[in-house]
């Protein structure tokens, strides 16, 4: 099978790195050898062997009659989008590690990959070399699948491991993760939670098999997580989480990208540094837990390449056929039900009255040489309530919502 690379980055790189490293083992698997013909790429590689591959116009890919299958690892929407559309209506089938475009557009590339009897694979898109979305779609298959959740961004977790195991600060974190090569130079989509988001709702369209709104997904990243918060956090035997969740209300599901604190017991609490983990709950399976690198040039093109394989043994078969453009409501954010750590300005004794009434039962905490403040768990009530009954409170600090 001859294939087109679009995108000659970390990923790009990664996919004919594995391709030529198991070249033999993927050639058995697949039943047929995988070349690259053409890398598209606006840049040259002197001193590359793949060089002699590179072109700069995607026209010369769309008219070749040869490439049955494109992989997109450029990112970003357009021209993304335009190629993998322009591939999957010529009969083709496309692989991508875009969760960007998977998350806006998977729904649409979706239906046309299922008329024109050709796959469209995106397994790389969450989680990176973690196999979550096959295993949802044809593993977990005989199960109501109640709740997938995890810690899908690898930044985000390395700066809270860091914050929460050394005391540093975030504005520090973020530099070392930067100099590491961890986060990006603009870390905006990382630390805002919106790559987080994007994860989630590919998850969330996965199980439902209808299409969720990225956008309406209630999203809040980790910029206001400071060292005083992991301070109270290991205080009370938890730590802090960037965690993605979809959970089943009744008919609903309700998706949320927040900060939580979580017990030492709960089985995403010791997921630490860059690695990335999706817990999910099945009706009859019961937990199971997913775990590896969230990111990184091979895993990522592991993914990718495993994707090209499927293809290769599926040539007139779509076998992600499970995520319609039909909307699924999500519930609203207000309805959702939960714990509340927040941490107040002044002293106990003079704010505990108030807390009791307008909160209930409440349990409280204070850390050594954090002075003039303290902090407190609310019992489970909605979002809704607490936002109104926050309003009430100009002491309060800052809000962590609580993981059972
Ligand atoms: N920026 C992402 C992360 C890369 O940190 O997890 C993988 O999607």
């Amino acid at each position: 099978m001859k294939i087109a690379v679009l995108g000659y980055g970390t990923v790009g790189s990664g996919v004919a790195e594995v391709l030529e490293t198991n070249r033999e083992l993927i050639a058995r698997r697949a039943g047929q050898e995988i070349e690259i013909k053409y890398v598209l790429d606006l840049r040259d590689f002197p001193g590359d062997k793949i060089q002699e591959k590179i072109v700069h116009d995607y026209q010369i890919i769309a008219e070749d009659p040869e490439i049955e299958a494109v992989v997109e690892v450029m990112g970003g929407i357009e021209p993304a989008h335009t190629f993998v559309k322009q591939a999957l209506l010529a009969g083709r089938h496309a692989v991508t590690s875009n969760k960007a475009l998977v998350a806006r557009h998977g729904a649409e590339l979706l239906e046309i990959a299922r008329e024109r009897k050709v796959n469209f694979l995106f397994e790389a898109s969450v989680g990176g070399g973690i196999p979550i979305l096959r295993a949802l779609g044809s593993s977990l298959t005989a199960d109501e699948i109640e709740e997938v959740s995890g810690i899908l961004n690898g930044t985000t977790n390395y700066m809270m491991t860091k914050m929460f195991y050394e005391g540093a600060d975030y504005d520090t974190v973020l530099k070392e993760a930067q100099a590491n090569g961890f986060a990006e130079a603009d870390p905006t989509a990382d630390v805002e939670g919106q790559d987080a988001c994007r994860k989630i709702a590919i998850l969330a369209s996965i199980i439902s098999g209808k299409n969720v709104e990225f956008e309406k997904i209630y999203t809040e990243g980790i910029t206001r997580v400071t060292k005083e918060d992991m301070a109270y956090a290991r205080k009370m035997g938890m730590t802090v989480k960037l965690l993605a969740q979809c959970r089943r209300d009744g008919e609903k599901l309700a998706a949320f990208v927040s900060p939580f604190l979580l017990k030492s017991s709960h089985p995403l609490y010791s997921v630490n540094g860059v690695f990335n983990a999706v817990f999910v709950k099945g009706n009859m399976l019961g937990d199971a837990m997913f775990y590896g690198s969230g990111a990184g040039k091979l895993p990522t093109a592991s993914a990718v390449v495993a994707d090209i394989i499927a293809a290769a043994k599926n040539p007139d078969k779509d076998i992600m056929n499970f995520w319609s453009r039909e909307e699924l409501k999500l519930e609203s954010r207000e309805e959702i039900r939960r714990r509340f750590f927040v941490r107040a300005e002044g002293e106990p004794r003079n704010l505990e009255g108030k807390i009791q009434a307008e909160f209930g039962n409440c349990r409280f905490v204070t850390v050594e040489g954090l002075d003039g403040e303290f902090g407190f768990v609310t019992p489970v009530m909605s979002e809704g309530d607490f936002a109104e009954k926050a309003g009430n409170c100009p002491w309060i600090l800052h809000m962590i919502r609580v993981e059972e």
